[in-house]
């Protein structure tokens, strides 16, 4: 594997492969500007074969794992390069509808992958009626992302949560997007969303135990759904065993949409 030096290259290399593959198998998922900002944060390695592009990126301890592959195949011949990396558990996520996963999965658990967790995406059309917002919401200036930050990756699980750099909390944060309860000059609680074009993704709701069951959860929610107006679809990820998250969406009227993430680990050797 070696590190990415040139961003730009890398983007033309996928595009070229993207091309090339009639069907391909990957979790490459990336929107606009993503690779270069990822270039710009930490360390990138890539390695590429016959059929397969692997690119690793260096998070908080561990390296997240993406592919782009023309064939369970070309993955099998590609996977070994993943070894010459600095040891760090390897994590890869998944996603696709469950009934196209069990292969790829299969293909990577026989590299060594174990499944860790199972995220389904939750969906609901957008509001039709105005909600109220809650004047006790704010919303965080950029100058809190650090502390918004700091406690996402505190009471958030880093594998499965896709967790954001301070960078992006205060991107979220110019666009409204960070909202929160502070108590007793504490963050009590705080909800961040994303919206892109029609969508509104609820990224992140949480609310410290202690302060749990008291309805500060459901007036962020209120004060998101105020905020979401004109958006045609509401999305979110929910850790399929999260039953009490999973019956407060339900109760705000998401529904499964068919999308699953299977998050797999490799732990270090
Ligand atoms: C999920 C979480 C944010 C909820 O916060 P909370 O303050 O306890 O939530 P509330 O008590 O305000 O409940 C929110 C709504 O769900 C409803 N609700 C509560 N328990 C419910 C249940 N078992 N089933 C269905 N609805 C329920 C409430 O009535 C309220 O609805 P309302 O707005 O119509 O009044 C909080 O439990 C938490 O931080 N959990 C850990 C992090 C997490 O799992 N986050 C979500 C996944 S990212």
């Amino acid at each position: 594997m070696d590190p990415v030096e040139n961003v730009q290259q890398l983007e033309q290399l996928l595009a070229s492969l993207r091309s090339q593959f009639r069907q391909s198998l990957t979790n490459l998922y990336l929107t606009a500007g993503t690779l270069a900002q990822w270039g710009r944060l930490g360390r990138l390695y890539q390695f590429s074969a016959e059929g397969c592009l692997l690119l690793v990126r260096e998070e908080a301890g561990f390296h997240r794992v993406y592919f782009l592959a023309a064939s369970t195949q070309a993955i099998e011949s590609a996977a070994a390069a993943l070894e010459q990396l600095p040891p760090a558990p390897l994590v890869m996520d998944l996603v696709g509808p469950e009934s196209k996963l069990a292969e790829v999965q299969a293909c990577w658990q026989d590299f060594g992958f174990s499944p860790y967790r199972r995220f389904i995406r939750l969906w609901r059309p957008g509001l039709t009626e105005q909600v109220a917002g809650d004047d006790g919401i704010h919303v965080a200036a950029p100058s809190e992302a650090e502390s918004i930050c700091g406690l996402l990756h505190q009471e958030f699980d880093p594998y499965s949560e896709h967790l954001p750099d301070p960078d992006e909390v205060r991107r979220r944060a110019e666009r409204a997007e960070v909202l929160f309860v502070k108590e007793a000059d504490q963050l009590a609680a705080l909800l961040i969303f994303e919206r892109t074009g029609v969508t509104s993704n609820l990224r992140y709701w949480y609310v410290r135990p202690e302060s749990r069951g008291q309805k500060l959860g459901s007036r962020l929610m209120r004060r998101y759904f105020a905020a979401s107006e004109g958006a045609q679809r509401m999305i979110l990820w929910v850790d399929d065993e999260n039953v009490g998250a999973k019956d407060r969406y339900e109760h705000y009227g998401y529904r499964a949409d068919g999308l699953t993430d299977r998050i797999l680990v490799k732990q270090a050797p």
